[in-house]
């Protein structure tokens, strides 16, 4: 049987391009996000592997996990990609700085980049660790350094999921299970900025994007036997942006 992997947010961007990435590898593949998926997607003709729910109300996520577990029927999780994750940015493409942001602005972040993964993870512990399988958090290159548009709460909720992948790689490496993080910087998605393109120019020493795929790519690194002693570690996929 095929390994298997779950993927949030796999509608666009990174996320698309590991369940990609992972099918194009052999594996199975779950996805998760809000919206239901063009029927044109390449890795499955099988619509029941995609989970409608928004990661805004984990305090429901008990009935995706429920869902995600009826779709296994048993089967042991190889890999899950905590890659959802909002990042809102005034309408003019600057940062939401303390100031700008209330409580159910904060609220909102925590709850898809930092409450969701702790909870789906921990949801589905149990077929993770009877795969002996690997965690992948997404977080981002404002873990390292103040960035110029992505806003205060968005920074703090990626340096909580940096936290929650060393927390959960020491709590998990006695069930077999490997917790890392991959960190990207500017990457050509549908997230970013309008004003990128600054970034690139006067943070970037390779002086362009990254793609999807060079995200991704980390990603299936840290699922695969090749990083078999590798376990509450970040990857920084970004072009030197954090020297
Ligand atoms: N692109 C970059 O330069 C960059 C840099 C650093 C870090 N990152 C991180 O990388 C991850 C992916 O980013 P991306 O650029 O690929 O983002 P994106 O293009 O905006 O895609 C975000 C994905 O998350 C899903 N999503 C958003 N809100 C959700 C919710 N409430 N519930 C469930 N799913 C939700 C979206 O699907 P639906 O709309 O269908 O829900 C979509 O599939 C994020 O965690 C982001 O913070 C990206």
């Amino acid at each position: 049987m095929n390994p298997i992997v779950l993927v949030t947010g796999a509608s666009r961007g990174i996320g698309y391009a590991t369940a990609e990435t992972f099918h194009s590898k052999g594996w199975d593949v779950l996805t998760l996000s809000r919206h239901p998926f063009d029927s044109d997607v390449i890795w499955t003709d099988d619509l029941t592997t995609h989970i409608q729910f928004d990661l805004e109300t984990p305090q429901y996520l008990d009935d995706a996990i429920a869902e995600i577990k009826h779709v296994l029927a048993g089967r042991p999780l190889n890999a899950l990609v905590n890659n959802a994750g909002i990042s809102p940015k005034l309408p003019n493409g600057d940062r939401i700085g303390v100031v700008a942001a209330d409580l159910d602005f904060w609220q909102s972040i925590f709850n898809v980049n930092v409450f969701s993964p702790a909870l789906l993870t921990r949801g589905l512990h149990s077929e993770l660790k009877a795969a002996q399988g690997s965690v992948v958090n997404i977080t981002s290159i404002v873990v390292q350094r103040v960035h110029p548009f992505a806003g205060s709460p968005y920074a703090t909720s990626k340096a909580a999921l940096g936290g929650l992948t060393r927390e959960m790689a020491a709590e998990f490496a006695r069930d077999g299970i490997r917790v890392n993080a991959v960190s990207p910087g500017e990457i050509d998605t549908p997230i970013l900025s309008i004003k990128t393109q600054e970034i690139i120019d006067s943070h970037v020493p390779m002086k362009r994007l990254g793609t999807p795929y060079e995200v991704a790519d980390a990603v299936y690194y840290l699922c695969s036997p090749d990083s078999s002693y590798i376990t509450g570690s970040e990857v920084l996929v970004n072009g030197g942006q954090h020297l």
